[in-house]
């Protein structure tokens, strides 16, 4: 016990900071949701009108659940599941802890596999087998990478053994600083990546796919696909930032943090449309192609200007740095709730955590396309890889969300929810924090039903 709780208060020194717990914070939202994730399903639901719902669903319904979610962490110095327990012992809500567990796992079997994708591209541009493609090549490397039995089970081994030794060596404050200098790198490159794209003749279509909304686009499922988006993104619904609310320090904002990773990470995630967009209009591609979108557009910005090969293998490189910050935050919520919770040693909670993820997501990484080896296999009409999707974004973190906004705007005192929130009295914006509540109480709420009705088919827009 005394090592858990040393241990325990030695990661929550890491995050000691407010510039170190926002990076870490950010480290955690930014990651292949931006870089991979976001272009395609934008591009698959029609582009600018989801963008609209994209940012009502962040502000409205992201940025509240991540005050909630830091503040049911900081408040409980505890993980997921151990943090319900403390605010209302032997009582079903620790349901919304386990669940985020669940979600945390299902989430790794497939990101673990695109990571392997990401990781596999940084040595193919290194070495080179990525110079001078054409769109046609660019299709044909892509699904070599993702197809096939050997080389993308490897890539996600390789990718789990890197995980684990970072949790393992449990290098909070290596991540802090990697997160630290890399980040603001990561940003330079997509703006670099952004102004070759700007010189494509697909620009204006890009843009203006990525840009005009077209309001007759949005239905029930798109409006799903942007909720589920926002939160897969912002790390909501699964525990994450529970955990990480855990490690923040006691004078940090929690709602100017939420607010400022919410900003930072849309933005990124806007570079990196913009790059892709006038790729896709350039070329004649498909801008609903789906998940290879951002391994077969990449590469031919690069192709065919000065320093190009580099400038690709640096793009990879921070890529895959983005996504095992983000990956590290998903593993830290079963391994955190295993070591406090089952009285394990970190490092056996890391080893069973990890060879789940990644026996399991084998099967995502067999069916990541219909011509994958169990691309055939269709459970409720999906593959493996894109029910694992699905389930966690589209169903668990907006339910887990939704019971989160229940559970403080019903369940807890406001005075002490308030007192947390403002610092016991350290902050006072009264009018700020009254306003956040309502919306928790009410509109977040409201939303998250409406937007589950609608896809129902229940209510029609
Ligand atoms: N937000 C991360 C991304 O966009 C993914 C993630 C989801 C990380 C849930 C942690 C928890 O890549």
């Amino acid at each position: 016990m005394t090592e858990l709780n040393t241990e325990h208060t030695k990661k929550r020194e890491t995050f000691s900071t407010g510039l170190a717990v926002f990076f870490a914070t950010l480290g955690s939202a930014v990651g292949l949701g931006n870089i991979w994730k976001f272009p395609y399903v934008v591009g698959s639901n029609g582009g600018g009108a989801f963008l609209f719902i994209y940012f009502i669903c962040v502000i409205f319904v992201g940025i509240p659940v991540m005050v909630c979610e830091l503040y049911i962490g900081r408040k409980t110095r505890s993980n997921a599941v151990g943090a319900f327990e403390k605010l209302k012992p032997k009582t079903a809500w620790k349901g919304i802890g386990l669940m985020g567990i669940i979600t945390s796992f299902l989430i790794m079997f497939f990101y673990s596999d695109v990571s392997g994708w990401v990781y596999s591209y940084v040595f193919k541009a290194i070495t080179g087998q990525l110079s001078g493609v054409t769109p046609a090549t660019a299709n044909t490397i892509f699904e070599k990478t993702s197809v096939g039995l050997v080389s993308p089970i490897v890539w996600q081994g390789i990718v789990f053994i890197v995980v684990a030794a970072i949790l393992i060596a449990g290098v909070q404050n290596g991540i802090e600083r990697i997160t630290k200098s890399l980040l603001p790198v990561l940003f330079v490159l997509i703006i670099i990546c952004d102004i070759r794209a700007f010189t494509l003749p697909g620009v204006r279509n890009g843009l203006k796919f990525l840009y005009y909304a077209d309001f007759t686009k949005i239905n029930g499922g798109v409006i799903l696909a942007a909720l589920g988006l926002a939160f897969f993104k912002l790390s909501l619904g699964m525990g994450t930032m529970i955990t990480y609310g855990s490690y923040f320090t006691d004078n940090n904002n929690l709602l100017h943090t939420p607010i400022k990773v919410a900003i930072s990470d849309v933005v990124v995630s806007l570079l990196a449309g913009m790059a892709i967009f006038p790729v896709v209009f350039t070329f004649k591609m498909e801008p609903s192609a789906g998940p290879g979108l951002l391994f077969t557009t990449i590469p031919l910005v690069f192709s065919k200007i000065p320093f190009g090969g580099i400038l690709l293998a640096c793009f990879f490189i921070l890529t895959s740095i983005a996504a095992t910050t983000a990956m590290i935050s998903l593993v830290e919520v079963p391994v955190a709730y295993f070591s406090e919770e089952k009285n394990m040693k970190r490092t056996n909670a890391v080893l069973l955590t990890v060879i789940i993820m990644f026996i399991i997501g084998i099967l995502a990484t067999l069916s990541a396309s219909s011509k994958s080896l169990l691309g055939y296999i269709k459970i409720f009409g999906f593959g493996f890889f894109d029910l694992f999707d699905k389930l966690s974004s589209n169903i668990l973190m907006p339910v887990g969300g939704l019971l989160t906004t229940i559970f403080v705007g019903y369940f807890i005192r406001k005075e002490d929810f308030k007192n947390e929130v403002m610092n016991n009295g350290a902050l006072s914006n009264d009018s700020k924090f009254n306003l956040l509540y309502i919306v928790i109480r009410y509109i977040s709420p409201i939303l998250l039903v409406i937007v589950f009705l609608s896809s129902l088919g229940i209510i029609k827009f």
